[in-house]
């Protein structure tokens, strides 16, 4: 999808299909709203007539906009409304998600192009620029499909052009520079969500390093890979336990490396969560739904896309990205419940639950990063416990922060991104919880209380005092049949690459060092 400004009148263009917004108006009011006077012109009173016979109302319902088209007698194509909910509740997602409900909305039905007639989706609370950012990430997230193993694919909208009209042509400039920022940033989106989806047999964590390899090369990154022999040497135990069940898909570490755009620039260290397969090991998990947990590598994916956003607008601080990568398996070679393993940083993990294996991972890769280059802070993202979509549902990742300044750095980018993330409390009582009786940690508890976050309680013991902020994404990370229809129209089935664009953000934002 390819996203363009232009300075004309979104009217005049010729586009397969003119979108406009339309706001829904105050109960009783049912006067028809000015701002679609030229459209009625436009289609010789048909557009009165819809509001008159209340087919066009603006509403939105179960957090979808009304669509109404239109055949232009001009024969320009189609006009097509969407509806904006009340002007009181008008956001930047609104406008997100509906661009991404046109692009959608006209899926299959013959069209190429889409002109968005901007002043339509501009009010008091959602200006120009704010406005053409979200017009621009919904259209190109909007119109991703994973279309990798079909043969035969549905048209869809190929190109979408913002059009300024004379309200706001002034700044065509300005404007044309966010579309091109904005369209760089959903790229890399799009190619996460591309690498997300794929499945555990195609991406096994040798593939994934791989992809960490062609991009190291791509952007110039310095990328190490850490096969099963290396990692024995450094003694990354988790990695070796948890993916030592997978005869066919050994563990990998892989650190990639972007220098920082700025001379003062932090060193942010991003650790994601990459069990290219979780089947839960010998603690097996339950067949009805296990095709999902090849999505248990967002997380790592993640990180590769923050990397690859990172290079591609280089952003100020130095970023280190760790992948800790391997298949959750049961084999005779697997790890058992019982199990004692040493991480990288010399701590003993009691394994009570092989299904609890992603906290064991990343013990190494935090490990890792906090001893080898010190990082001034450290995120890490991963799909990483059942109680986070108990908690906090399909749409908010859970955080959890050793430090307020981080924290409200990420709450602050997710507010920009679109991203919901709640912070959670970290109290003694969680780290009791992870306390074992005969090791320096367990990796699942005796009770069943704060799942999500009793497991950062585990993590916690990798970063030491280091600032550090846990991302649990596994509701947002993919959509299911399940929740499906809750979803925004900028997501798709499958993987989301949730956390790509917010932590991207993030790092734009983050302070330099004093
Ligand atoms: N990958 C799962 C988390 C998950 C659970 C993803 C459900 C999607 C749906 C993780 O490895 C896991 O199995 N966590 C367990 C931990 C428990 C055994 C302590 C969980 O949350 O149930
Ligand atoms: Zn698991
Ligand atoms: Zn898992």
């Amino acid at each position: 999808m390819k996203v363009q400004v232009d300075r004309r009148d979104g009217l005049t263009a010729a586009a397969d299909v003119a979108a406009v917004g339309v706001f829904e108006r105050p109960e009783k009011d049912d006067t028809f709203p000015r701002s679609l006077q030229r459209e009625d012109e436009l289609l010789h009173g048909l557009v009165k007539a819809a509001w008159a016979r209340k087919e066009v109302k603006g509403r939105r319902k179960e957090l979808k906009g009304e669509i109404t088209v239109f055949h232009r007698p001009d024969g320009k194509g189609r006009l097509l409304l969407v509806g904006l909910g009340p002007r009181s509740k008008f956001t930047v997602d609104v406008v997100r998600r509906a661009a991404a409900e046109v692009v959608k909305g006209v899926k299959g039905k013959g069209a190429r192009t889409v002109a968005f007639c901007l002043p339509s989706f501009v009010a008091e609370n959602v200006r120009g620029e704010a406005a053409v950012a979200a017009l621009t990430e919904g259209a190109i997230l909007g119109s991703y499909q994973f279309q990798k193993y079909q043969a035969t694919t549905e048209g869809q909208v190929e190109e979408a052009t913002i059009h300024l009209g004379e309200e706001f042509s002034r700044d065509e400039a300005t404007l044309k520079k966010v579309a091109a920022g904005q369209a760089a940033l959903d790229d890399v989106v799009l190619w996460s969500r591309e690498i997300a989806n794929l499945p555990a047999d195609t991406a096994s964590p040798q593939r994934l390093a791989e992809e960490a390899l062609a991009l190291g090369k791509e952007f110039g990154l310095k990328v190490s890979v850490f096969d099963e022999k290396k990692l024995a040497e450094m003694g990354c135990g988790g990695l070796l336990a948890v993916g030592g069940g997978s005869a066919s898909h050994p563990p990998r570490m892989v650190v990639l490396e972007y220098p920082g755009g700025a001379r003062r620039g932090r060193t942010v260290a991003v650790v994601g969560k990459g069990i290219t397969f979780d089947s839960g090991g010998i603690s097996i998990k339950d067949a009805p739904g296990m095709q999902e947990m090849k999505f248990d590598k967002s997380g790592a994916v993640a990180v590769l896309g923050i990397l690859r956003a990172a290079a591609t607008l280089k952003v100020p601080p130095r970023v280190i990205g760790v992948m800790c990568c391997a298949e959750n398996v049961p084999s005779g070679t697997s790890y058992r419940p019982g199990d004692v393993v040493r991480s990288y940083n010399g701590k003993t993990i009691e394994v009570l639950n092989t299904d609890a294996e992603g906290r064991v991972v990343l013990s190494d890769g935090l490990g890792y990063v906090v001893k080898q280059y010190r990082p001034d802070e450290v995120i890490d993202i991963a799909t990483l416990t059942g109680s986070q979509v108990t908690a906090l549902g399909d749409d908010t990742a859970g955080l959890i922060s050793n430090d307020d300044r981080l924290a409200e750095g990420l709450l602050a980018a997710s507010v920009v991104s679109g991203e919901p993330i709640w912070r959670m409390p970290l109290t003694d009582y969680h780290r009791e919880l992870v306390k074992s009786e005969i090791a320096d940690v367990r990796n699942s508890t005796e009770i069943p209380v704060a799942g999500m976050l009793t497991a950062a309680a585990f993590l916690e013991t990798f970063v030491g005092t280091t600032p550090w902020a846990h991302l649990d994404i596994v509701g947002p990370a993919w959509t299911s049949a399940r929740t499906w229809k809750f979803q925004p129209a900028y997501q798709n089935k499958g993987a989301t690459a949730f956390t790509v664009r917010l932590v991207t953000r993030y790092l734009e934002a983050a302070p330099l060092r004093a």
